[in-house]
């Protein structure tokens, strides 16, 4: 099939590439200067397992084309809409790109398409862009929520839970649903705002899992339990499940922030006010303050402090910094008179510019712990499991605090090493 794509990000590159490697030929449409300047060299913008390989074999194969405008005609059959939906200041989804998008396609197009949309847009949305862009065109519209996690997009792209179409449209709806030929999983076809709405619901469940273990976590601080057992205790419950119930800092990345944050503001400007949303969110805003609070009182004060902050990405194995835990914790650190030093393995050059000036860039583990009297662990890179943690000791100044925001350390070999060591619920 003949696919346009529109947005080389997270989403559209790994659809991109993944459509593009499995028989179809694709044009992806990428807005921005600079990615397209490196896509054009066959690197890839964005970091994640696998895509780099994948780009190198179809750009060699031809299947796959990068441009900067969405092609005039539109020479395929579909176009898949992945462009980015951030949040506005109050929370609300900016959803000026894919105006922009549907516009230009119902502009570009002089026949029939299939429209997938795989950007996140709240419940609703769908039905409102059909009525002002596309009533009176040759243009389907099909909602096709993607479920890929960042680190692991094309393993997901290829091994999903789940495909679901949103459509009102059957043959629209088999078009998609052939896209996914060979793909081993259940497909459920919805209306297109249920579809927006389970992919809204997954995120904020999750979201809501790990501010409930987080909730757990400081209870069982209160009471003296150990959170690592609550977890195992209650995962092994099929109906609860094992997954998402690590407690520490919190959620980031650019999903579940944003829409958490969207689905609460939908709700409301439905006239439904969704409480354990709220509380979700406001729970997890709370962990990073609480981990800043809890070195505070295990250094006895943090002014004239010297600080280690281990791991700047929202999660281990990408360079997202996107609403990142590590992030606030450094702004809250800095409003102290701390000397705080910062390390990540991949993460450094991202973060550099949303990070306060005084913070120090450091080119290692060993040189950000070096003479600190904490570290906070605020992303679980194998790196750090696999530290010398015996020379950091070494190296670092007394009280030699550990603040393990994701719980990812033995406390006991930490412990045995001379470290005072702190987690989360532990
Ligand atoms: C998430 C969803 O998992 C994907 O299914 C979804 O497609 C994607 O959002 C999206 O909407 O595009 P992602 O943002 O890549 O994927 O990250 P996750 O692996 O879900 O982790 C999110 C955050 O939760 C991270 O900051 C992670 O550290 C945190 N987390 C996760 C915990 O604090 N505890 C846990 O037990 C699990």
């Amino acid at each position: 099939m003949n696919i346009t794509v529109i947005g080389a990000g997270y989403v559209g590159l790994v659809a991109a590439c993944c459509l593009a490697d499995s028989g179809n030929r694709v044009v992806c449409v990428e807005a921005d200067d600079d990615k397209l300047a490196l896509l054009g060299q066959g690197k890839a913008p964005i970091r994640e397992e696998g895509i780099d390989q994948m780009l190198d074999r179809c750009l060699q194969k031809g299947s796959l084309s990068f441009q900067q405008r969405i092609p005039r005609p539109v020479a395929s059959e579909l176009a898949v809409v992945a462009v980015g939906t951030p949040s506005l200041p109050d929370g609300a989804t900016d959803l000026s790109s894919i105006h922009q998008v549907v516009r230009g396609l119902r502009d570009s197009t002089d026949g029939k398409l299939t429209l997938l949309m795989k950007s996140t847009v709240p419940p609703g949305t769908g039905l409102r862009l059909m009525r002002r862009y596309l009533d009176g065109t040759d243009i389907s519209y099909v909602s096709n929520p993607e479920f890929l996690r960042e680190g692991q997009a094309v393993k997901d792209w290829y091994h999903p839970s789940r495909i679901v179409i949103g459509t009102n449209d059957a043959e629209a709806g088999d078009m998609v649903s052939g896209l996914y030929e060979g793909i081993d999983a259940p497909k459920l076809v919805t209306s297109i705002t249920s579809a927006e709405t389970i992919k809204y619901a997954a995120n904020a469940f999750l979201a809501t899992k790990i501010s409930f273990i987080n909730e757990i976590a400081n209870l069982c601080e209160a009471v003296g339990a150990r959170v690592d057992d609550v977890s195992r205790g209650i995962g092994l419950d099929p109906r609860i499940g094992p997954d998402f119930l690590n407690a520490g800092l919190g959620y980031g990345g650019s999903c579940f922030p944003k829409d958490t944050r969207a689905l609460n503001l939908s709700a409301l400007s439905n006239g439904y006010d969704f409480r354990l949303l709220k509380s979700t969110i406001e729970v997890n805003g709370k962990q990073a303050i609480m981990a800043v609070r809890k070195m505070n009182s295990l250094l006895n004060g943090l002014d004239g402090r010297d600080i280690a902050l281990l791991g700047l990405s929202f999660k281990p194995d990408t360079d997202d910094i996107r609403e990142s835990p590590a992030l606030n914790i450094a702004s809250l650190l800095c409003e102290h008179d701390v000397k705080l030093r910062v390390y990540d393995p991949v993460a450094m050059a991202n973060a550099r510019q949303l990070l306060p000036e005084e913070v120090i860039m450091a080119p290692d583990l060993y040189t950000a712990t070096e003479g600190a009297q904490g570290v906070i662990l605020a992303t679980e890179w194998s790196e750090f499991f696999k530290a010398d943690w015996a020379r950091i000791r070494k190296s670092m100044s007394a009280p030699c605090v550990i603040l393990d925001g994701r719980n990812a350390l033995s406390q006991e070999k930490i412990e045995a090493l001379g470290f005072r060591y702190a987690g989360t619920g532990r």
